[in-house]
C-alpha cells in the first residue's frame, strides 16, 4: 500500500510526509547494516572502496540494459506527458531514499578529483547536470542527487503561476531520437516555488550540490515589461538558488526570443544585475538558431554586465529533420540539436573566457566528450536522459 502510494500518490499531498517519516527508519537500518559488515570484516579497504565501486559499475550496466530493453519500450507506448508525471511521482516518493543511498555510497568511495569542478565560484561534485524543464516546480530535488547528477536546474519559473499551452504539448520523435515540446512554461509561479524551496532548505534533504534556478517571462506580461517580470521572480528566489539563468530562448512563449535582441537584453541584464546584491552567478540561456552576429552581440553584453556564464543551447525551431507525420509546433531537442549546440559552444569559447554550460543532444559519453572538447565547463542532460535512462550519468562519469 505504502509503495503504491509512493508511486502513484498525488505529487503535492501527503506522500512527502510518508517519505519524511521513512527517512530516519531507512537511515537507521543502513547504519546497522554498515556496523555489522564492519564487524565481520574489520574495515578492510577493498570492502569499503573497491567492492562498492564494482557493484556500482555492475548495477549501472544492468540498469542500462533494463531501461533500454524493458522500461523504455513500455513507457514509449503511453502519452509522453503522462509518463513524465508518472516518473515525477516515482521520483517524489523514492527520491529521499535514493538520495540517502547515494550519500552512503559516496561516503564509502574516495572523493574523485576527476569528477569535481569549480565553475563560476561554485563547487560541483561532478559536471553533469539536469537541464531546465524536467523539474520545473522543484518537486523532486533530492532524487536528482540520488541519481548521481552534479547539479540540477529547476524551472523555468515565471513571476505568475500559469498552466502552459493546451495538451497534447509533448511529443517523441523516435525516428531521429528527438522530442518536440510546446509546454509554454507551465509552472506554479515564483511565490509557490520559493515557499517549497524554503521548506526543503530546512531539512537534510536539501541537495549537496548547486541548485540553479531558471527564470522566464509570464505569458500575460507584455514584452516591454519583461524586465520587471524577471525581476519579481529573481527577488523572490534570489536567496534560494546557487546560480540563476535568464531564459530568453524558449520558442513557446510568444515574442520571448526577441529578448535576445541587443536593446532588450541590455535592459534585462541591467535590471537583474542591479538587484543581484549578493552577486549570485547570473547566466543567460540562448537559442541554437541565433546567427553568429547575434551570438556575438549577446557575448558583448554578457561581458559588459558581468554575467557569470552562458547556457548553450535551448531547443531549436529548425524542424527540417523531423519526418512529415511527426511534425508539430514547438521546440525540437535531442539528437537533431546536438551538432548545432556543439558548434555554438565552440564559437562562444573561441571568443570569450566566460564559462559555457553545454546542453543539446547528449546521449552518450562520446557526446559529452564532444561538448567538453568544444570548451563546455559543465554539461546538462534532458532528452538523452529520456532515451537512455539513469545509466547515462554513470556512463559519462566513468569516461571522465
Ligand atoms: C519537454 C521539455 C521541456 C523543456 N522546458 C524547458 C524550460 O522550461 N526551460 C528551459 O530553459 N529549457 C527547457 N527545455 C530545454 C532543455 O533544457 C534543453 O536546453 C534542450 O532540450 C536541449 O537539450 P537536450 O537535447 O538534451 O534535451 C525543455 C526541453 C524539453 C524536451
Amino acid at each position: 500500500m505504502i509503495w503504491a502510494g509512493f508511486l502513484f500518490g498525488p505529487l503535492n499531498a501527503g506522500d512527502m510526509g510518508v517519505a519524511k517519516a521513512l527517512f530516519p527508519v531507512v537511515e537507521r537500518a543502513s547504519e546497522t547494516c554498515r556496523a555489522i559488515s564492519n564487524c565481520i570484516v574489520p574495515a578492510a579497504d577493498w570492502r569499503l572502496t573497491i567492492a562498492p565501486a564494482l557493484c556500482f559499475v555492475l548495477a549501472a550496466r544492468v540498469l542500462d540494459v533494463l531501461y533500454r530493453r524493458l522500461v523504455r519500450p513500455i513507457l514509449f507506448r503511453f502519452d509522453a506527458e503522462r509518463v513524465h508525471h508518472l516518473a515525477m511521482a516515482f521520483l517524489h516518493g523514492l527520491g529521499p531514499i535514493m538520495q540517502m543511498w547515494a550519500r552512503e555510497k559516496n561516503a564509502r568511495l574516495l572523493p574523485s578529483a576527476a569528477t569535481e569542478r569549480e565553475v563560476f565560484g561554485l563547487k560541483f561534485p561532478n559536471p553533469v547536470g539536469l537541464a531546465a524543464g524536467f523539474d520545473k516546480n522543484a518537486l523532486v530535488l533530492p532524487a536528482w542527487e540520488g541519481l548521481g547528477f552534479g547539479f540540477a536546474e529547476i524551472g523555468t519559473i515565471t513571476a505568475k503561476a500559469q498552466p502552459g499551452n493546451p495538451k497534447p504539448r509533448l511529443f517523441r520523435v523516435p525516428e531521429i531520437s528527438g522530442v518536440i515540446n510546446r509546454m509554454g512554461f507551465n509552472n506554479d509561479g515564483a511565490n509557490a516555488v520559493a515557499a517549497r524551496l524554503e521548506k526543503l532548505r530546512t531539512t537534510p534533504r536539501w541537495p549537496r550540490f548547486p541548485v540553479g534556478i531558471n527564470l522566464g517571462k509570464s505569458k500575460v506580461t507584455p514584452l516591454d515589461e519583461a524586465a520587471a517580470d524577471y525581476l519579481h521572480s529573481f527577488t523572490r528566489l534570489r536567496h534560494l538558488g546557487d546560480y540563476f539563468v535568464l531564459n530568453v530562448s524558449s520558442p513557446n512563449t510568444p515574442g520571448l526570443r526577441s529578448l535576445q535582441d541587443r536593446p532588450a537584453l541590455d535592459a534585462l541584464f541591467a535590471a537583474v544585475q542591479a538587484a543581484n546584491i549578493s552577486h549570485k552567478p547570473m547566466l543567460v540561456k540562448i537559442a541554437p538558431d541565433l546567427t553568429w552576429e547575434a551570438i556575438d552581440d549577446v557575448l558583448s553584453l554578457v561581458e559588459s554586465h558581468r554575467l557569470a556564464g552562458i547556457i548553450a543551447t535551448n531547443t531549436t525551431i529548425d524542424h527540417s529533420t523531423v519526418p512529415e507525420h511527426r511534425r508539430q509546433t514547438g521546440g525540437l531537442s535531442g539528437v537533431p540539436v546536438r551538432a548545432r549546440s556543439t558548434e555554438v559552444i565552440r564559437h562562444i569559447t573561441a571568443r570569450t573566457k566566460v564559462p559555457v554550460v553545454g546542453v543539446g543532444g547528449i546521449f552518450s559519453a562520446d557526446d559529452a566528450k564532444e561538448k567538453f572538447d568544444a570548451g563546455a565547463a559543465l554539461i546538462q542532460l534532458y532528452t538523452g536522459y529520456i532515451y537512455r535512462g539513469p545509466a547515462l550519468i554513470a556512463e559519462i562519469l566513468r569516461a571522465l
